[in-house]
């Protein structure tokens, strides 16, 4: 008990974190300043924290000092305004970490190639401030992961440094629940969920992020983890739904996009899901598996989960089997030795993240097919090397021409991306597969080219 007040040191501790930062004297550490790090430092920073941002990856942090953005969604203009005030301090020197109060991990939890959690990422980040730590600190993971990671893995490796958490430092986990490109709902919009193992760190996360949006505390850490879970397991689910009603309302002449359109209107009770060429994605592809991963070692079975993803991973070879049917029928050719267009190597429409895209599936069966196969994105000119899918690597954007576009059998619409004129595609090509009705609002004129898929 502190003699004055008579408050445990948790207790004073928390009250101190909560008295800066109500008078913005904390320091924001964010660690890992990729799709979710980087919103959130210019989040604090708009709120009129200090803020400090660490990546070892120095390509990032030499674009974040010289006001150049890396992601196609956050423009130039809204880097160097973070930058100009004078509050963000990016750096690559980790031992600068202990100039920061709170420490928001936002680093990668993708999974294995057996498709088991890699939390190499949380572990080595988790090492790296704990060879750091200082009385005071609070540490806050914001990746997705399983519920029992900020407990089971991340506290006995911040302890390892002599510190107890709860007493001279404070745990918490808050989901980032950010939707990139998503204009509507950002960092200072979208509520955020902390959670924490006892009162006093629940208050210092609280406090560090009561000034960034509404705060939303529940009991626990694992109770915190686990809503992320439900969310993104939500959508696969519901995903899966609508692709598999996709192809059951196929095989009756209705057209699911039309179902949907008119089943939202209900005011209640139902949400419209969209289906496409398959489940792409950091989050929606990969989250619900830590779930599953987990569950077995509590002798538990996510059977719900399993056979959503069976169904989504499913649709990638439905589009390619809906492509040689429309080359068979339209234009009497095979796969083989067609020349094909994907349209979109984005998961998402108007995004430049291709991880764990669907057409990076429909590119690699079309070329096991024969075809030769070439992509447009105007949101990624060169694809990245991924792990799952080191044949796209390099591949380049075709430069967009109606000469260009013309030399095709066949364009795929895999991305409805809204920079893409869909018309022109129309114009230019003989046939053109659509799965994601980009082609909706085209004039009939087109129709006898247009299969949806
Ligand atoms: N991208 C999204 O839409 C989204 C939305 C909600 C939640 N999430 C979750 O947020 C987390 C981060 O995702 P992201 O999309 O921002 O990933 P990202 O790959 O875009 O960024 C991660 C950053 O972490 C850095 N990093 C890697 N190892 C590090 C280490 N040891 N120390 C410090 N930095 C390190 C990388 O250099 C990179 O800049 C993941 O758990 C993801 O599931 C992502």
């Amino acid at each position: 008990m502190s003699a004055d007040t008579g408050a445990s040191p948790a207790e004073a501790m928390a009250a101190a974190f909560e008295r800066r930062a109500a008078d913005r004297e904390l320091v924001i550490g964010v660690i890992g300043l990729g799709y979710v790090g980087l919103p959130l430092a210019e989040g604090f920073v708009g709120r009129g924290f200090r803020v400090l941002a660490y990546d070892p990856d120095a390509a990032k942090i030499d674009s974040i000092r010289a006001g150049r953005t890396y992601i196609r969604h956050i423009s130039d203009e809204r880097v160097s305004a973070m930058v100009g005030g004078g509050l963000l301090d990016a750096t690559t020197d980790a031992d600068r970490l202990a100039e920061a109060d709170a420490l928001l991990m936002c680093v990668p939890t993708p999974l294995n190639v057996h498709r088991e959690p890699d939390l190499s990422y949380v572990e080595a980040c988790a090492r790296t401030i704990a060879e750091r730590l200082r009385p005071g600190q609070l540490v806050v993971l914001e990746s997705t992961t399983y519920p029992g990671t900020s407990e089971e893995l991340i506290r006995p490796i911040l302890e390892g440094s002599g510190l107890k958490a709860g007493i001279d430092f404070a745990i918490a986990y808050s989901p980032e629940r950010e939707d990139p490109g998503n204009i509507q709902f950002g960092a200072t919009s979208i509520p955020k969920v902390v959670g924490a193992d006892t009162e006093a760190e629940r208050r210092m996360a609280c406090a560090v992020y009561a000034p960034l949006t509404t705060v939303v505390p529940v009991s626990d850490l694992k109770t915190a983890e686990a809503v992320k879970l439900t969310e993104n397991i939500f959508r696969l689910v519901n995903i899966a739904l609508v692709n598999e009603l996709k192809v059951v309302f196929e095989s009756m002449g209705i057209d699911i996009w039309e179902v949907v359109d008119a089943a939202k209107t209900k005011p209640f009770g139902y949400m419209p899901f969209y289906p496409g060429p398959g489940l792409g994605g950091h989050c929606i592809a990969i989250d619900p598996f830590y779930l599953t991963w987990k569950a077995r070692a509590h002798g538990e079975q996510t059977r719900f989960i399993e056979l959503a993803g069976d169904v989504v991973t499913a649709m990638p070879k439905r589009v390619v089997e809906h492509v040689a049917e429309a080359l068979s029928t339209a234009r009497a050719k095979a796969v083989n030795g067609a020349r094909i267009l994907v349209v979109g190597l984005a998961y998402k429409k108007n995004v430049d993240d291709m991880r764990e895209s669907p057409s990076l599936h429909v590119i690699r069966m079309l070329r096991e097919r024969g075809a030769s196969v070439d992509y447009y994105d105007p949101h990624i000119p060169v694809a990245a090397d991924t792990p799952e899918h080191p044949e796209a690597a390099g591949m380049v954007s075709i430069a967009w021409s109606p000469e260009a576009l013309a030399a095709y059998d066949c364009a795929v619409i895999c991305t409805d991306h809204d920079a893409v004129d869909y018309a022109a595609l129309a114009a230019a090509l003989p046939l053109v597969v659509d799965t994601r009705n980009a082609t909706a609002r085209l004039d009939g004129a087109f129709a006898e080219k247009i299969w949806k898929a």
